[in-house]
């Protein structure tokens, strides 16, 4: 299959899109930073099914990182994305500069409520301010029927569901399952920078998740004697730094001392300098 067309310019892409909905077509999105992996490409896939013509953009936002963290060194791999693209029969690439999104003077920022206080919003302040921003200019320069993100950054997906609701944005969000790895790592661009070691300690991180889903299956509804179980599996490995382990209200985040519902485990780990996530749905009521 040809490769999308790729567009890097915010006026093309209205243009080119104008033309798409005169004709009746539905427009879906997956925002993206690039470095595209399958997690990416069952976005794609799902919004090509539910959608007539799917836009994905590559953008690493730079206002998202905050000082300090991995901007410069984030995996940027455009060619390979968009053959990855062309395979799926995407039709639009939006590929916009830095200063396409951020002109001079640029001086406007969505301002993120209760859900994007804990967890990562603790870890990184300013990252949701960040990421509903640009979502958000995302959602005015493709005005998307529908948007797709995974629930492998589940706080994120919730914070866009927030402002979506919150700001009337006549978007409909859609949040696909995680796709993991054959032996159950969480895929992510970031893995790239795991070592062979690092790659197999970050195993540890679904072992937690899975041993904390036993526990709840067997019965156990005390979140701290299941955070302390998922905290023994991940301690023992060298140079592990644990940032949170969460077991809280899917809806709001807020934590849940003892599981009467539908429960979020929630878990950010530094394995060999890199920073990763996972989580999962622990009971369902
Ligand atoms: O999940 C990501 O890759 C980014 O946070 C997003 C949604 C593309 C915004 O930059």
């Amino acid at each position: 299959m040809p490769r999308p067309q790729v567009i890097h310019q915010i006026a093309d892409l209205r243009r080119e899109l104008d033309v798409v909905r005169r004709q009746g077509k539905s427009i879906g999105l997956v925002p993206t930073m690039g470095a595209l992996h399958q997690g990416h490409l069952s976005l794609v896939d799902t919004c090509r099914e539910e959608c007539d013509w799917t836009v994905v953009s590559i953008f690493v936002n730079p206002s998202q990182f905050g000082p300090g963290e991995d901007l410069a060194k984030y995996p940027r791999t455009l060619d390979a994305d968009l053959d990855a693209l062309a395979d799926r029969g995407v039709e639009v690439a939006f590929v916009p500069a830095a200063d396409e999104i951020y002109r001079p003077g640029h001086d406007t920022w969505v301002e993120v409520g209760a859900v994007a206080e804990p967890m990562e919003g603790r870890r990184r302040p300013g990252h949701f301010r960040g990421v509903a921003t640009i979502v958000l200019k995302l959602f005015g320069m493709v005005g998307p029927d529908l948007a797709y993100f995974g629930q492998k950054d589940f706080q994120q997906a919730l914070v866009i569901r927030r402002m979506v609701e919150d700001l009337d944005v006549p978007v409909e969000i859609r949040v696909c399952p995680t796709v993991r790895e054959q032996d159950g790592l969480a895929m992510s661009s970031r893995n790239a920078h795991l070592d062979p070691e690092a790659r197999r300690d970050a195993l540890t991180l679904r072992q937690a998740l899975q041993a904390a889903t036993q526990m709840v299956e067997q019965g156990e509804r005390d979140t701290r004697t299941i955070a302390e179980q998922m905290r023994r599996i991940i301690a023992p490995v060298e140079g592990a730094k644990i940032d949170y382990i969460a077991l809280v209200d899917p809806e709001t985040l807020e934590p849940v001392e003892t599981i009467r519902g539908p429960t979020l485990a929630a878990l950010a780990v530094n394995i060999g300098g890199t920073w990763l996530l996972d989580n999962c749905l622990l009971a369902d009521g």
